[in-house]
């Protein structure tokens, strides 16, 4: 009985169900009350036997979930024409289905049989396209890169990757009204691999997960980089990104943040260390206090300097030009780089990336992302010799040349170097003055770790 109510309520819903409900129980019901099959209102002698309990042809009978309408009303009473029952068999890329099944999932997009027989598919953008991947592959010899499949991106939609893998806001104003700096380098090689020159200083490509976080991560790994290389290895520390998504205010946490808050906030609030502040690509309540120290803030004091303040930088700079930026690199380590990512960059797996045309156009499609720079080289292509940068993602080791890329140097690809940071760290007892710029004089004073610290900062925020 109560079986049969649900059928029932199966039929005002659904005409897949009513299709099987009509299978199971073929009739004929209102059609076989010869005088009036159909009633107006509510007529409760307008009814048929079905199974061991009545149906109704009344107009009355449809109420939702409670319709108790025999499983012929519409068709006889209202004039809707059932599909046909074994209706046809759908074929989307040789997977054969059927209306009565569930919709399939083709990578990051659904697909539903139509009772003609034509498939019906959610029409996003994937972060895996196939079409591309083809293009990429047809002209990697011209664009110079080789593309691949990630299985981590497939099923995934190009909008959560521009906005989860990625995480920078657009940099026009703020960075560019940043203090630059022009570096007067001596010669410089063709040749530079921060890696390799401060060997096991530098540190290895993070992955942010899925969280727009490049901000917290590209400014934290290039502080921690620029800790180890001025403390010579003394102050080896991976700085925690997790606590600027949690604690830099203003920001959109796991959907994006302004590279200048961030380094405001390492300048004046200070972070620190990774397993104090683990990651856990989401944004939690901030639990470090602007006025914490490593002792204030529970975490385990390092063992080669006696350390008890929280790790700040000296204030953020820009870099304007190509040898600038080299120049910085060799002299003081990584720095940090904004691009601009089209949706090939996604696929990349080796070889030095420009986006290619096949990616663009789709202006809006573009999104920002930061990277870590830690060296340059060139290579010889055919008859070209083509520059590049070694830049450092976080998306983990699995993607690209271990979890590094390169991309073409000198003729801003992606925008690469028009919008280039570095900072310099307050290191422990580094007391030696970094350079003589007369526009930077209050970087070069406050370079050097403020032992005393009784001067406190005002909260992070005001500034
Ligand atoms: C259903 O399929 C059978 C054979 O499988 C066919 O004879 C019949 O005509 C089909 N009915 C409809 C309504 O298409
Ligand atoms: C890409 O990988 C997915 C599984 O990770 C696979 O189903 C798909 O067919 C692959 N596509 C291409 C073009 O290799
Ligand atoms: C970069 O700028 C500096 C001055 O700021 C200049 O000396 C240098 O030649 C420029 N380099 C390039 C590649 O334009
Ligand atoms: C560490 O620094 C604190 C305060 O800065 C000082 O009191 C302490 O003596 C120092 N310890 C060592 C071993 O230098």
């Amino acid at each position: 009985m109560k079986y049969l109510w649900v059928l029932l309520a199966l039929v005002a819903f659904a005409g897949v169900q009513a299709n099987r409900f009509r299978q199971e129980f073929p009739g004929p019901y209102c059609s076989a009350r010869r005088y009036d099959p159909c009633c107006r209102d509510r007529e409760d002698g307008c009814a048929q036997p079905i199974s061991t309990t009545l149906c109704y042809c009344d107009e009355f009978c449809q109420r939702g979930e409670h319709g108790d309408c025999c499983p012929d009303y519409e068709e006889v009473c209202l004039g809707i024409i059932a599909e046909p029952e074994n209706a046809t068999a759908c074929v989307h890329k040789n997977r054969y289905f059927t209306p009565y099944d569930d919709a399939i999932v083709d990578n990051c997009n659904t697909c539903k049989c139509n009772y003609d027989g034509s498939v019906t598919c959610t029409q996003d953008v994937c972060l895996v396209d196939e079409d591309l991947l083809r293009q990429l592959n047809h002209l990697e010899r011209s664009v110079g890169w080789k593309a691949t499949n990630y299985s981590e991106w497939w099923g995934r939609k190009y909008d959560d990757g521009k906005v989860l893998r990625l995480g920078t806001i657009d940099p026009n104003f703020p960075v560019k009204s940043m203090k630059r700096l022009s570096n007067k380098g001596g010669a410089l090689p063709r040749h530079f691999d921060a890696s390799e020159h401060w060997a096991g200083l530098i540190a290895d490509a993070r992955d942010q997960g899925w969280c727009g976080s490049s901000w917290a991560f590209s400014t934290a790994t290039m502080a921690s980089d620029r800790f180890a290389i001025l403390s010579k290895g003394r102050e080896m520390v991976q700085l925690a990104p997790q606590q600027m998504l949690a604690c830099v205010r203003r920001q959109l946490g796991c959907k994006g943040g302004y590279l200048d808050s961030a380094w405001q906030y390492l300048r004046k609030v200070g972070v620190v260390n990774e397993e104090c502040y683990p990651y856990i690509a989401a944004q939690n309540v901030c639990k470090v206090r602007s006025t914490d120290t490593l002792i204030t803030a529970n975490c385990e004091l390092p063992a080669k300097v006696n350390r008890t303040e929280m790790y700040r930088m000296g204030p953020a700079f820009s870099l304007n030009n190509e040898t600038d930026i080299m120049a910085e690199i060799k002299d003081r380590g990584t720095v940090q780089a904004i691009m601009q990512v089209y949706r090939d960059f996604f696929s990349y797996q080796s070889g030095i990336y420009r986006h290619s045309a096949a990616a663009t156009p789709a202006e809006e499609r573009s999104a920002y992302h930061s990277v870590r720079l830690i060296g340059w080289g060139e290579e010889r292509v055919g008859y070209e010799v083509v520059k590049y940068w070694i830049a450092v993602n976080s998306w983990g080791k699995w993607w690209g040349e271990n979890g590094r890329f390169r991309i073409l140097r000198g003729s801003n690809e992606c925008k690469i170097e028009s919008f280039v940071l570095a900072s310099n760290p307050y290191v422990h007892e580094h007391v030696q003055p970094i350079r003589k710029v007369g526009e930077l004089q209050e970087f070069r004073v406050g370079t050097g770790y403020v032992q005393h610290p009784s001067r406190r900062y005002p909260p992070y925020g005001r500034g």
